[in-house]
């Protein structure tokens, strides 16, 4: 990320202690930069625990500061409890989350095995869930602030046709944001969501738009009155808004970042109910390729 166009003052976040899941790659590792650069040290984890201690060490390289990585598997909710003591163990409360880590493909839902759908509900609806639960009890066991940003997207707000298992389990969580807001308001714990349009990284590009040339593809032909896709400084400078001191009154919100794309076009994939079965198919064998070679690198 091009950190001349951070919004914030250096050092708004000293003091803090994130944990960005998924803060490996892509978004979460933009996020995970921004925090550090103002001060705040970060927590990433992710399956393939050599990605984030790759990340942690050029983070730190680059910046400074303490990014500390950890291989564990949202999914299992005894890994995160194990992680989280490890945390508050080794280096104290944390004081902020990002529930970042997902998993997506794009498919008709009649292709769709029930492994399938769970392959992307049990990272998302349940691990979220699980994270949230987690550090959340602990924050009020031990009468501590906390605050939560939950990574979605705007599928949210008018369904996600090809894409329905992330859909409905980021509406869930979208739910979650509402709820907890509410009912944990009063142990002084918040809880926002950002639903960012297409923002070009690898793990989405493959398993996304794996017949387009690149990420571009998603903002061109009218889909996006901006004519352009996400910039990686615009959602971090929105995380940091959220995340960082200085607007606490914000709580139970959800911010779209999308240049408009979903209140034009509906920033969806309603266009794919143009496809045939043989690019179904061709698409199919792209993204279990992508998951295969991801898959190898896990190390929980
Ligand atoms: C149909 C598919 C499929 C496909 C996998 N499956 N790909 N079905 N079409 N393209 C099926 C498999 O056949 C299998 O079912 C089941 O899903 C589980 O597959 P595994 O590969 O064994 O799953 P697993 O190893 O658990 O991997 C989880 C994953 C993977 C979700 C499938 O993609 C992953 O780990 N992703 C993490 C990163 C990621 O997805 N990033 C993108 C985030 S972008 P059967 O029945 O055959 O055994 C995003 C929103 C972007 O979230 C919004 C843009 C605007
Ligand atoms: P990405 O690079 O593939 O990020 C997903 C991350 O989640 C990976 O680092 C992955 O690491 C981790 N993860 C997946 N399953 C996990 C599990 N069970 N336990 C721990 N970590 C897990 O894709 P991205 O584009 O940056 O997506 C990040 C977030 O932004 C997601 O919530 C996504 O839905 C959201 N989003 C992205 C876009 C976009 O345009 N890029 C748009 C809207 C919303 P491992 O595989 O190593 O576990």
């Amino acid at each position: 990320m091009d950190m001349a166009h951070m919004m914030f003052k250096d050092g708004l976040m000293n003091g803090e202690r994130i944990l960005v899941t998924g803060g490996g790659t892509g978004l979460g590792k933009e996020m995970a930069e921004g925090f550090l650069k103002l001060g705040a040290e970060v927590h990433i984890c992710g399956r393939r625990g050599g990605v984030v201690e790759e990340t942690a060490k050029e983070l730190m390289e680059k910046h400074g500061g303490k990014v500390v990585g950890h291989a564990c598997d949202i999914r299992v909710a005894e890994a995160i409890t194990e992680m989280n003591d490890k945390i508050w163990s080794e280096h104290g409360p944390l004081t902020g989350l990002v529930n970042n880590a997902a998993g997506n493909f794009i498919s008709r839902t009649e292709d769709l095995s029930i492994r399938g759908f769970d392959a992307i509900a049990n990272i998302v609806f349940r691990g979220t869930f699980y994270m949230t639960h987690d550090i959340g009890t602990r924050w009020i066991k031990e009468g501590l602030k906390g605050n939560v940003i939950s990574i979605l997207t705007t599928w949210i707000w008018n369904g996600g046709p090809f894409v329905v298992p992330s859909a409905m389990s980021k509406s869930a969580v979208n739910t979650m944001t509402q709820s907890l807001a509410v009912e944990w308001g009063r142990y002084n714990l918040r809880f926002n969501a950002i639903a960012p349009g297409p923002f070009p990284t690898e793990g989405m590009t493959k398993r996304l738009a794996p017949d387009a040339d690149s990420t571009e593809d998603m903002a061109r032909d009218g889909r996006n009155p901006m004519g352009r896709i996400g910039k990686m400084h615009e959602l971090v400078n929105l995380a940091v808004f959220l995340m960082g001191p200085g607007a606490e009154y914000v709580n139970g919100q959800t911010i779209a970042i999308d240049g408009a794309a979903y209140n034009a076009t509906g920033g969806n994939f309603s266009q794919l109910a143009q496809w045939g079965d043989a690019q179904w198919q061709a698409a199919r064998e792209a993204i279990e390729a992508t998951n295969a070679k991801d898959r190898a690198k896990r190390t929980v």
